[in-house]
């Protein structure tokens, strides 16, 4: 059971390719130190998922693993999937995207918090500017692989890729952005489509939009198409505190998100069904421009181990870890991303030895 805060944890780790290889044992060593200063246990169990053992034996995402993950884990951290020797990236598709689907994991959530304002690139903004979390179909819209070539090759050739929209997973994610906001105290939700374009998806998150703001009376909810929402979030990132959107949408979002937060590398997030199995990792990719150089940012894989103790209810280890992020930021310690020159395995060291000396304070 995820949210049994007292028992041992058992954790799927996938490191995957390019700098997911690199900043998941920083991850990693992350979570043992602060588990262990807590003496809370882990049992971690790897995972060679990714280019290399599919271009070695074919092997995407193996029969057996929602089965396997669904009985034997409780959470699954994730570096991240991309090679350039699988162009079609069709082990990304079958292991990252399969797993989104096939264990239902219909949040997609990603912080978007500037720790420090020196990391972000707008002018004039602080820590209170950029606060906001974008909440992300995970399991349907353009992502369901629907479609298929006609005629491919040909100058007639036709492609089709179909937009799936469903009530129940619509309704399921923004009535997700209410509750975080009611849990957490937040009074505005922001909901983003294409409505004026998309006539019939995005018709349906209008009308099941209206019914869920409805319950929830206390809370501001708002709508901006997405081309104005990307606009906002570089004009004025303040006025968001939730935002929740379709499925390609939060993905775009998101890595703008990120950048606004200080970068990329240091964006983490969770695929999350409530109370299942859940699987987190990094917003970014393999970044094969800087894989083997290790000077990748492990912060974005540190900060979602954090996002993964939380979500397992171990509260106060969570926040020991952001706290030694935030200090190695206010330090200097960061990697060349952020401006600095550690490189990814100091990072980690210097966060891990931080929550070792620090301990985790029990509220
Ligand atoms: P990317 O996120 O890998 O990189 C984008 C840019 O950000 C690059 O310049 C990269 O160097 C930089 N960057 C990313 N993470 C960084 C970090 N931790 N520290 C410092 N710099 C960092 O996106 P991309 O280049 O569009 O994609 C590369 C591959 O990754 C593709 O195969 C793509 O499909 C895949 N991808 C996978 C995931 C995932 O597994 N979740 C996410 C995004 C992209
Ligand atoms: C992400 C990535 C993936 C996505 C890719 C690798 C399929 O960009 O996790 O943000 O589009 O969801
Ligand atoms: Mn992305």
């Amino acid at each position: 059971m995820p949210h049994t805060a007292s028992s041992k944890k058992r954790i799927a780790v996938i490191p995957g390719d390019g700098i997911g290889k690199e900043v998941i044992p920083e991850a990693v060593k992350v979570l043992e130190a602060v588990t262990a200063a807590a003496g809370k246990e882990v049992a971690l169990t790897e995972f060679d998922w990714g280019a290399d053992r599919y271009l070695r034996d074919g092997v995407t995402l193996p029969g057996d693993a929602v089965e396997v993950f669904h009985r034997d884990f409780d959470a699954i951290l994730l570096g991240a999937m991309g090679d350039p020797r699988v162009p079609s990236n069709v082990h990304a598709a079958d292991i990252l995207l399969g797993l989104r689907f096939k264990l239902d994991l219909y949040v997609n959530q990603r912080p978007c918090i500037l720790f420090d304002k020196r990391f972000t690139p707008l002018r004039d903004r602080n820590e209170k500017d950029v606060n906001f979390v974008v909440l992300r179909e995970n399991t349907e819209g353009l992502y369901v692989g629907i479609g298929g070539f006609f005629k491919k090759g040909t100058v007639d050739e036709i492609a089709t890729q179909e937009d799936l929209n469903t009530r129940k997973g619509v309704e399921r994610i923004i009535r997700y952005a209410f509750e975080l906001a009611r849990k957490r105290g937040l009074k505005r939700v922001c909901m983003s489509d294409k409505s004026n374009a998309l006539a019939f998806g995005h018709d349906l998150w209008q009308r099941v939009f209206k019914l869920v703001r409805a319950e929830y009376p206390e809370i501001e909810a708002s709508h901006q198409y997405i081309d104005n929402l990307l606009m906002q979030m570089v004009r004025d990132p303040s006025q968001f505190e939730v935002i929740v959107t379709s499925n390609l949408f939060g993905d775009i979002a998101s890595d703008l998100g990120a950048q606004l937060a200080g970068g990329l590398g240091l964006a983490p997030s969770g695929n999350i069904h409530p109370a299942q199995v859940s699987l987190f990792e990094p917003v970014h990719g393999s970044a094969p421009n800087i894989a083997g150089k290790k000077i990748a940012n492990p912060m974005g894989a540190i900060l979602t181990v954090g996002m993964m103790l939380d979500y397992l209810g171990w509260t106060a280890e969570s926040k020991a870890v952001d706290t030694a992020v935030r200090a190695a930021l206010r330090e200097g310690k960061v990697s060349a991303e952020l401006g600095g020159a550690l490189g990814t395995r100091e990072v980690g060291d210097w966060i891990t030895n931080e929550i070792s000396k620090d301990g985790v304070a029990h509220a």
